[in-house]
């Protein structure tokens, strides 16, 4: 999302330029003193705070220092602020506190520069150039449930965000395309359809009916068990037939995705990076289901494969591989069971191929951040991952630098009875079933209200769509991802309380207010005169102007529900201005207007990092 805008940087980020000026003015002598801004705690004391001067002074006490205390110290940094726009007032409070009151003309300025250099221009400054974020990745055949769907919502998101703060992000999908059910599968597929190789994908069908299928014949028929087990060797080896068997399962499962993506308006997979070498043996995919003809390479389990022996002589080369009980294993400080990267029977696993992806995304991709979203049942085998590439030296000792690895765990999504979520008559929860529910329950409530007669029957369904599908990502994002938190449809398509349906709709009326007062919004933009005379006012200007350092914050943590939490107050600091400052027909009728119009534009710059798409009138 790149502007040729400057990027003015988050309102943290300019009070620290201003307070580094001032430090190192008036403590020419101490190196390396960083300012610490933060957002005060209790709005009455100010807007943002400078910490800096309790640890100062604990650097200097005793060091024959003409200050008595970390007050004077404060109140020499304050003394030695270079003059600015920004500061209305500073004051030193308790231990040495400094509290900064922000100018309301510039916060007025802000928000009017940004409503004509475009919300670009509030994007964060992020210390990282290229990440990989590795998510939704569900296994071929076997059905996509619920924790992908954590999975695909929760990295989608921050792959939009970090692609907002100007980070260039590689949407893996590390799909498990690789491991035994294949020998069944294939051999099944051999079975069942003679003529594959000529028949389309789809006279495989439902792929998880065929793979059940399969799976009943490899227990009960130990002639197709045999067979099935010869074949696994068979497209290990690369025989071309079994080959291209499984590729042709591969691609019927892939568009299977492809559709649950489709919906929920998510995209995965990237273009060949510049420069990169593909093996012979590479899958390569067109991408015609997204509707272009770019190549699009899958780098799913498999992908990996022909990479696995060099990486683990790396990690031999070091030392780190040892024999255990017939297996090759890494063992990790403070972990009980080593991690197994060679099997007693020769092969590969899940942590070799990890290991290898690992090592693949920082040394052929150049990535410096490393996300994985999974839920949190695989943290230890992360864990033990990463620790294993410290050893080796492919990530530095500490955790804050880059390159960095980062799993991003989930916890579980749960039924009303407290238990894993579940439907009646199956194990596990078909994705698109809850995407359609969602859908048509908003519609019946959209055609309770009367819409199906004001609106065309298009008008009906997007927005039954956005508001359904909006509900069900936002339900999953507001919570701390790491909490379990219970599906409940009633509660997640409520218009009130901390929903998407509740913010969705606050953001039709603010553009209806707009609508209403038949003035021409873009002619405003350019006279501009916010004013932010009432506390309401002010209140929502200075939220408004934080959208860059909670992007930042939700980025750095890896944590969507961050910017939920703005969201929701940012539409309760609306609601609030809006109760008590009248908009049109009053004397400050253009101030506020473009007020409404900032309060549409970040509102919906949040809808979009969150995946949801607005809707305009209700
Ligand atoms: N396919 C795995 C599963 O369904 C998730 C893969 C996550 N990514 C990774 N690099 N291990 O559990």
């Amino acid at each position: 999302m790149a502007t040729d805008k400057e990027i003015v940087g988050s309102v943290k980020e300019q009070l620290a330029k201003l307070f580094e000026e001032s430090l190192r003015a008036a403590f020419p002598d101490i190196e390396d003193v960083h300012p610490m801004i933060a957002i005060c705690n209790d709005s009455r004391h100010g807007d943002y705070q400078c910490n800096n001067a309790m640890s100062l002074w604990n650097k200097i006490k005793g060091q024959g220092t003409q200050f008595r205390g970390p007050q004077p110290v404060g109140k020499a940094i304050i003394d030695n602020l270079p003059a600015s726009e920004m500061i209305e007032r500073c004051s030193t409070a308790g231990p040495g506190f400094i509290n900064v009151v922000l100018k309301k003309q510039w916060i007025a300025k802000s928000i009017e520069r940004m409503l004509i250099d475009g919300i670009e221009t509030w994007a964060p400054k992020l210390p990282v150039k290229r990440t990989v974020v590795d998510f939704s990745s569900p296994n071929i055949a076997k059905e996509m449930h619920v924790g992908h769907l954590r999975s695909t919502i929760i990295g989608d998101t921050l792959a939009r965000m970090l692609e907002f703060s100007n980070v260039e992000v590689l949407r893996r999908n590390h799909v498990g395309d690789w491991g035994t059910q294949f020998g069944m599968l294939i051999e099944y597929l051999f079975d069942k359809i003679p003529n594959w190789e000529a028949a389309s994908a789809q006279a495989i069908g439902d792929l998880q009916a065929f793979y059940k299928a399969s799976k009943q014949r490899f227990d009960n028929d130990p002639d197709f068990k045999e067979r099935a087990q010869k074949a696994v060797v068979s497209l290990q080896g690369g025989e071309e037939k079994y080959r291209k068997a499984w590729t042709q399962i591969c691609e019927v499962s892939r568009e299977e995705f492809q559709r649950v993506y489709q919906r929920l308006g998510v995209h995965l997979e990237e273009k060949k990076l510049e420069g990169e070498k593909l093996l012979p043996c590479d899958q390569e995919v067109t991408g015609s289901s997204r509707g272009n003809s770019l190549l699009l390479k899958c780098k799913g389990e498999s992908f990996y494969n022909p990479y696995i022996p060099k990486a683990l002589d790396l990690l031999n080369n070091k030392g780190l591989i040892q024999e255990s009980e017939g297996a090759r294993v890494i063992f990790i400080e403070g972990k009980k069971i080593p991690l197994i990267v060679v099997k007693r029977d020769g092969g590969f696993n899940y942590a070799s191929t990890d290991l290898t992806a690992l090592w693949y995304r920082l040394n052929e991709e150049k990535a410096d951040w490393m996300i994985y979203v999974t839920d949190v049942g695989q943290r230890e085998h992360f864990e033990m991952v990463f620790a294993a590439a410290k050893l080796a030296g492919w990530l530095p000792q500490n955790e804050n630098d880059f390159p960095k690895a980062s799993h991003v765990g989930f916890g579980l999504v749960l039924g009303d009875d407290g238990k894993r979520f579940r439907t009646r008559s199956t194990e596990v929860v078909k994705l698109v079933d809850l995407l359609d529910e969602a859908k048509s329950r908003c519609k019946l409530a959209l055609e309770e209200r009367g819409k199906a007669t004001e609106w065309t029957a298009e008008e009906l369904e997007q927005t039954a769509e956005a508001v359904g599908y909006g509900a069900v990502k936002y339900a999953d994002l507001k919570n701390n991802r790491l909490t379990n938190y219970t599906f409940n449809f009633d509660q997640m398509l409520s218009d009130k309380g901390n929903t998407a349906v509740y913010l969705l709709y606050a953001h039709a009326r603010i553009c209806s207010i707009i609508r209403k007062s038949g003035r021409d919004i873009e002619e405003l933009k350019k006279v501009g005169g916010i004013v932010l005379a009432h506390p309401d006012e002010r209140a929502l200007g200075l939220h408004l102007l934080q959208f860059a350092e909670i992007v930042e914050e939700a980025c750095i943590n890896l944590l969507p529900n961050l910017l939920c939490e703005y969201l929701y107050k940012l539409s309760e600091d609306f609601t609030k201005f809006y109760t008590n400052c009248q908009v049109v027909g009053s004397a400050e009728e253009t101030s506020r207007l473009l007020l409404c119009e900032a309060t549409a534009v970040v509102m919906r710059k949040c809808f979009y990092l969150l995946g949801i798409t607005p809707v305009y009138k209700i």
